[in-house]
């Protein structure tokens, strides 16, 4: 099968031109001007703009947490991403303290093989550092393709490590090629917070937010980055959220160490005043929580700045009926919002459109530096000859609305209810195959592939 797509206007992370893209099979077989080509199939991108697929690298489908799982599966999960121009994502196991890794990869892979619309790859959780974890890691590496190792500096008890298991991971993981990842804020700080409230009869969602005030993630931060610079290992804080921590990745840079940094769309679009609206509030909790105003700016000024790398979602939903677990303790409400769907439209008429960033740096932080970072590059994230056919045709200047009546995520409320946007993903290519044209779906559930991950490094 062929595919031609003309007269589209390419963006990637680097350059903006005018040409037609020659798609033969799954990949990229030529880019140029007036392609004459005869293909199975041509589409008319005039007026519209060309993207790399969306890579979402920090996504939580079908988790087991807080008592219950997170309410997208990976058939419903990528299946939204699709929708909204993310072709690939990349999910999160999560190891059982006393259990193996394999155990918990094996666990995911019932999940999600031949179960996904999308590509996806997975992060591995290790929550049990101990000598059997250490000789799993070598085989994550060298033979499942699992490159990067997620590790929590809260949820004590579930799935934090010390900073003793967190340097020796680390080191471990320096040796083997991979990279550690980071939930970076105080477990103890918060889990003492959260006490404090409780026993105070302060039960209500504001409560999480107070729960987990800047400095335990910028502490948290700091002390991750130390440890990384100690270690010397490829480094990467998920879900950045304030100037504070932000300034411990600052100070890093001065004394020239490199570490990756991650922001969520809700970190750059929503603030701590939706805390205020009573139990409306437990739709945004998550972890860390939303922040302040000038944590947004610090944010898209570290974008622009080349200090966060990536936007990504934490996309981890749960049902209203799922929410409400935590009527009456904030500390029992699933954290976790929805976005998975929405973030490639959001940034674009957030962040190009109203000139916060430049087009091609909309491109690196959504597809290319996650492809890069996390050992999938140009396979992935790029728009270049002998590439995966993963694109998106974008119409820059279509307004919609978004809503729980129209999305495709399985949550029965929008974290966006009522947001005007501008710009629409029009059709979506997997692998060089049509996926989505004009909101309707037109490949199966199994067509997504796991995709294996190269050795990662610093240097990008
Ligand atoms: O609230 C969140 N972020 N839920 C998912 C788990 C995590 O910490 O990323
Ligand atoms: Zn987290
Ligand atoms: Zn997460």
């Amino acid at each position: 099968m062929s595919i031609l797509i003309k007269n589209g206007k390419i963006i990637t992370a680097s350059d903006t031109y005018a040409a037609d893209i020659h798609i033969e099979g799954e990949t990229i077989h030529s880019i140029g001007k007036n392609l004459e080509v005869q293909a199975d199939h041509a589409i008319d991108a005039s007026g519209k703009v060309v993207l790399p697929g969306g890579i979402d690298p920090h996504v939580h489908l079908d988790m087991p947490f807080m008592g219950t799982f997170s309410s997208d599966t990976h058939e419903t999960g990528t299946l939204a991403a699709l929708h909204g121009g993310t072709t690939m994502v990349i999910d999160f196991i999560l190891q059982t303290q006393g259990k193996s890794l394999y155990h918990a990869l094996e666990t995911w892979q019932g999940r999600a093989t031949g179960n996904t619309f999308g590509d996806y790859s997975f992060h591995m959780a290790v929550t049990d550092f101990n000598e059997n974890t250490r000789k799993e890691i070598v085989e994550m590496i060298e033979k499942e393709g699992i490159t990067s190792f997620k590790t929590f500096m809260a949820y004590k008890g579930a799935l934090m490590i010390d900073d003793g298991q967190m340097v020796d991971l680390m080191q471990e993981v320096k040796d083997r090629g991979g990279m550690v990842t980071v939930h970076a804020t105080n477990g103890d700080m918060i889990d003492k917070l959260i006490a404090k409230h409780r026993s105070e009869g302060r039960l209500s969602p504001l409560y999480h937010y107070l729960s987990q005030p800047e400095i335990t993630e910028e502490e948290a931060s700091g002390r991750f980055v130390d440890m990384a610079y100690y270690t010397d290992v490829p480094a990467y804080i998920v879900h950045l959220t304030c100037e504070g921590a932000m300034n411990q990745v600052r100070r890093a840079t001065q004394r020239n160490q490199k570490v990756f940094v991650e922001t969520c769309i809700q970190y750059l679009l929503l603030d701590a005043s939706l805390y205020e609206k009573d139990f409306e509030g437990a739709k945004w909790v998550m972890s860390p929580p939303l922040r302040q105003k000038k944590d947004q700016e610090t944010l898209w000024a570290g974008i622009n700045q080349g200090l966060v790398q990536v936007v990504a979602t934490d996309h981890c939903p749960f049902r209203g009926e799922q929410k409400l677990m935590g009527r009456d303790d904030f500390s029992k409400i699933p954290n976790g919002h929805p976005a998975i769907e929405h973030r490639m439209e959001l940034l674009w008429s957030e962040g190009v459109v109203k000139q916060r960033i430049s087009p091609n740096k909309y491109v690196e932080v959504t597809a290319t530096n996650p492809a890069k970072i996390f050992g999938m590059y140009p396979k992935k994230g790029c728009i270049a000859v002998g590439s995966d056919a993963d694109l998106i045709i974008l119409d820059p200047e279509e307004e919609h609305t978004l809503s729980s009546q129209t999305h495709h995520m399985n949550v029965d409320y929008s974290a966006y209810e009522g947001w005007k946007v501008v710009g629409k993903c029009k059709t979506v290519l997997l692998r060089g195959k049509v996926a989505i044209h004009d909101g309707k779906v037109l490949i199966e559930k199994g067509c997504g592939k796991f995709v294996k991950r190269g050795k990662v490094s610093k240097v990008i």
